[in-house]
């Protein structure tokens, strides 16, 4: 097998790669769903509990304040990581998921009035549609949409347009039903598609509506800078960039945390509590009610440090060669339907398809006899799914220890699943 310098580099370093399936080499290309931890992060944890566990912010014992402080300065590495000013504005959750109800029930809900709006696009899974869906219920507010840009029929290039965005706004101006939240991915789950964040705040904020970007599929892919987005509220989670499971991030400027009313209560989130009333901590324990992820703090700041060592730009030139590599097989099946932009263009290693007449399901299923791991359902975008006239697709998604070799295994499988169900 031919291996790229970055893969030479890193495949070493994550040991579930050395696992075989089916009597193949596993080829993981599920990284949008979770991806593979390196040594380092395991690592991190078992020496987190071998040595300093504790809970944090609350004992004075040097345990206590050791892990106080392993977990204060995860804070400082992750906003580091993503440009924010300072780590007052890193809130730690237990995911995305969490992140964007956080903004839903303690930004949002306070804050919006019947006939309002809270605008998301066609292209959000459910994490980033469903919080506003049951805020909107519950205010009496309206979901609106931002669509996917038009062909024929169902047909899209998976983009969504700029144009578009700022008639959106105006025309909401004009009926006089304030929008009061875009909430937007800035990379897509299912369509790979890379949104333009810089030009959609820009554009948004000219309309006085806030943005919050949903960094999950992005965050492992590209260097982010909320400073330079200037977004408002921006979320990911730890098990999507090689960390743990059960952490999460959520990033606020500093007014927006300041509109912010607590989300749950509990420990660590208040400054005083009477008989009937309390007080509350400043952000960011003010959102972090009860003991928190400290753990998986330090496996988040370990994968963090690592993916910094490896270079975030090398990944991402790695990610468009394999991209490059997998769009040029894509262009040899005339049977294969990809979706989402056809040129590398605005687009990520995130590649959803059908294989014509055969179901998705038994698509993975034939690949995972090769030792191939992808992705078959709606990936929670069923709004997406339905938008393109399809129920459910087969995802690859590339990550950083991915080969070009792999993609051309799945080629191969491929036609396994041409002679078993369409020969
Ligand atoms: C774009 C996007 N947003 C949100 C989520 C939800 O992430 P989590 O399940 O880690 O909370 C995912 C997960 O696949 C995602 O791809």
């Amino acid at each position: 097998m031919q291996i790229s310098p970055l893969t030479a580099k890193v495949r070493d370093d994550f040991p579930i790669l050395k696992r075989k399936i089916n009597g193949h080499p596993l080829a993981y290309l599920d990284n949008a769903a979770t991806t593979q931890k390196p040594n380092c992060v395991i690592d991190a944890q078992v020496r987190f509990y071998e040595n300093h566990n504790s809970n944090v912010s609350r004992g004075v014992y040097t345990l206590a304040e050791e892990a106080t402080d392993i977990y204060e300065e995860g804070r400082e590495i992750i906003a580091k990581f993503i440009g924010a000013a300072d780590s007052g504005k890193i809130i730690f959750s237990s995911g995305t998921t969490e992140s964007i109800n956080l903004v839903a029930s303690a930004w949002a809900q306070p804050k919006l009035k019947t006939g309002e709006r809270i605008m998301v696009t066609e292209m959000e899974h459910h994490s980033n549609l469903v919080p506003w869906q049951l805020v909107a219920q519950n205010c009496g507010a309206e979901l609106v949409y931002w669509p996917l840009n038009s062909e024929s029929g169902n047909s899209s290039d998976g983009r969504l347009d700029l144009q578009k965005l700022d008639e959106l706004l105006a025309e909401s101006v004009k009926l006089k039903r304030k929008i009061r939240l875009l909430t937007v991915t800035a990379v897509s789950n299912v369509l790979g598609t890379v949104n333009p964040i810089v030009e959609i705040v820009k554009i948004s904020h000219a309309h006085g509506v806030p943005v919050l970007v949903d960094a999950a599929q992005a965050v492992a892919r590209m260097s982010i800078d909320v400073s330079a987005w200037d977004c408002d509220f921006l979320a990911f989670s730890g098990h999507k960039i090689y960390g743990p499971t059960g952490i999460g991030v959520l990033y606020a400027k500093h007014e927006r945390l300041e509109e912010m009313q607590p989300f749950q209560g509990g420990g660590g989130m208040i400054r005083q509590v009477g008989l009937q009333t309390s007080s509350w901590a400043e952000a960011p324990q003010k959102f972090e009610a009860g003991t928190p992820p400290f753990a998986e703090v330090c496996g988040l700041a370990a994968a963090v440090g690592y993916l910094s060592d490896v270079g975030m730009p090398e990944i991402q030139q790695h990610e468009l060669e394999l991209t490059t590599h997998a769009l040029k097989r894509f262009a040899e099946f005339k049977d294969l339907e990809l979706y989402g932009p056809p040129e590398t263009i605005d687009r990520s290693g995130v590649l959803s398809f059908n294989l014509q007449n055969v179901h998705p399901h038994d698509v993975a299923q034939v690949l995972d006899e090769s030792g191939i791991a992808v992705r078959a359902g709606h990936h929670c975008t069923q709004v997406l799914h339905k938008r393109l006239g399809i129920a459910a697709s087969v995802r690859m998604s590339f990550g950083l220890y991915n080969e070009n070799s792999e993609i051309d295994r799945i080629f191969s499988a491929l036609d396994q699943a041409r002679n078993i169900f369409l020969a």
